[in-house]
């Protein structure tokens, strides 16, 4: 048994090739060419289905997920999201035209980001998305105004910060109170903004909205942040008469990356921080408000490979070997920025002993262009097929063009079937924006 088998799509045929849903990986790359994203639909339906079914049966009626675009934003998935019962949210008004132009319901979206413009305000008020999540009292007032000047009372829900640090990597957590994002609750920010809001003929309050890192294996981090939460939304009761309709929990589940993190259950994650919340709401004598999560990488990460080709394989006098494939940083900028492992697999001889110590390298003019340092993989020659894994989260949607390369064709599986869900750019596409 390869231990590189981490999710339960992958598999090896009975040519020694990886398998990504019983389809072939040489056979996918032969088709579409390389680099390429894959994406398995059933995967993605399935934490889908974990998620909806399970805030369902463990929150007040009107619970619900609500897939984070930030992970991956392209029409296919606002679909799969959509018809899977699943809300979203959006950060951008990029991530917005591309869920209206999919058809997603959007009285089922909430609208992040704690720097929207005003262009953005006006564009979400005109397509009628749901709810805005406000950053802060700048952006409060920004939003007040535009909804008077059309006379319309505008959901919102406030980001606050519960000053939680959940110990993931610095970049990816969020709920600190010297974070760049929401209104600290413990130094009384919060409670002065709600109040701003409750007055406010433009805004109808709805509830708050907390969100405390990325790539989280535990639940306690949620608990602690959950407590906090309701403690304030006992206290706007208490205190002012407010009854809060929502509390948003954020997103951050994390997903299996390589062979020795856990494999994750998200359905006993939600009932397990369902339990504790009952607790608390019980402690504090409330009934428990409408929980919203809002996962990302826990719905796509692991639904995703990336394909690429092998070139050249590279020993250095000191012993190092470099296998350098036909994408990079443009496509997965995740090891740059973040050292974020992988397992990498040679998709070609997945039949054979993992017994090559060597770095997975890029095309770029960057000696940063790195997929993943010093890895076990079978060795490799020039045209074999390699397989980076779990790379359905923060790889397409953070991609670029750096060095002019084009992005991949992104590909859907389901089951033995596969089709384009985003064609690979051109040379023209590159070009498209450039003045004559
Ligand atoms: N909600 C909010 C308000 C967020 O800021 C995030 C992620 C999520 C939900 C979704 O979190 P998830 O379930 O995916 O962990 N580019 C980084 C991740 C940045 C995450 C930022 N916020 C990466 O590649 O790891």
């Amino acid at each position: 048994m390869q231990d590189f088998l981490i999710h339960p799509n992958l598999n090896i045929n009975d040519k020694g090739h990886l398998t990504v849903s019983g389809q072939d990986c040489a056979d996918l790359a032969a088709q579409y060419g390389t680099p390429l994203y894959l994406l398995d639909e059933q995967l993605v339906r399935a934490n889908c289905r974990a998620y909806v079914q399970t805030v369902k049966e463990c929150f007040p009626e009107g619970s619900m997920p609500l897939l984070a675009s930030k992970a991956l934003s392209f029409t296919g998935i606002y679909k799969i999201a959509a018809s899977e019962g699943m809300g979203t949210d959006l950060v951008s008004s990029g991530e917005l035209f591309t869920a209206k132009k999919a058809g997603f319901p959007l009285e089922k979206a909430f609208f992040h980001g704690n720097n929207k413009t005003d262009f953005d305000i006006a564009f979400a008020m005109d397509c009628g998305v749901g709810y805005f999540i406000v950053d802060n009292c700048h952006e409060l007032n920004a939003v007040n105004r535009e909804a008077e000047s059309r006379g319309i009372k505008q959901k919102i829900l406030l980001r606050l910060t519960p000053g939680i640090d959940p110990h993931t990597h610095k970049a990816i957590t969020t709920g600190t109170v010297d974070s760049k994002f929401g209104s600290v609750i413990e130094n009384g920010q919060a409670e002065v903004i709600a109040l701003q809001a409750l007055a406010m003929n433009g805004i109808d309050l709805r509830g708050f909205h907390c969100h405390v890192g990325s790539q989280v294996f535990d639940i306690d981090p949620f608990v602690q942040a959950g407590e906090i939460m309701l403690r304030f939304i006992k206290e706007m009761q208490t205190k002012h008469g407010y009854v809060t309709e929502f509390c948003n929990l954020g997103g951050g589940f994390g997903a299996r990356y390589l062979p020795c993190h856990p494999t994750p259950d998200y359905a006993a994650y939600i009932r397990a921080m369902a339990a504790e919340i009952k607790k608390i709401c019980d402690a504090l004598m409330m009934p428990c408000p409408k929980i919203l999560l809002e996962p990302g990488r826990s719905i796509v990460a692991a639904a995703g490979t990336t394909l690429y080709t092998a070139g050249s394989v590279k020993h250095t006098p000191n012993g190092k070997t470099y296998v350098s494939v036909d994408g990079g940083m443009p496509d997965n900028p995740r090891y740059a920025l973040y050292e974020a492992p992988y397992t990498v697999v040679n998709a070609s001889r997945a039949d054979k002993a993992t017994d090559c110590l060597c770095s997975v390298v890029g095309r770029c003019c960057e000696s940063g262009d790195i997929l993943q340092e010093n890895l076990r993989m079978a060795s490799a020659e020039r045209g074999d097929i390699i397989a980076v894994l779990t790379t359905g989260a923060y790889n397409y949607s953070m991609a670029s063009n750096y060095n002019r390369l084009p992005r991949p064709a992104l590909v859907i599986l389901n089951g033995n079937e596969n089709r384009i869900g985003v064609r690979r750019e051109t040379f023209e596409d590159l070009v498209a924006c450039d003045a004559d």
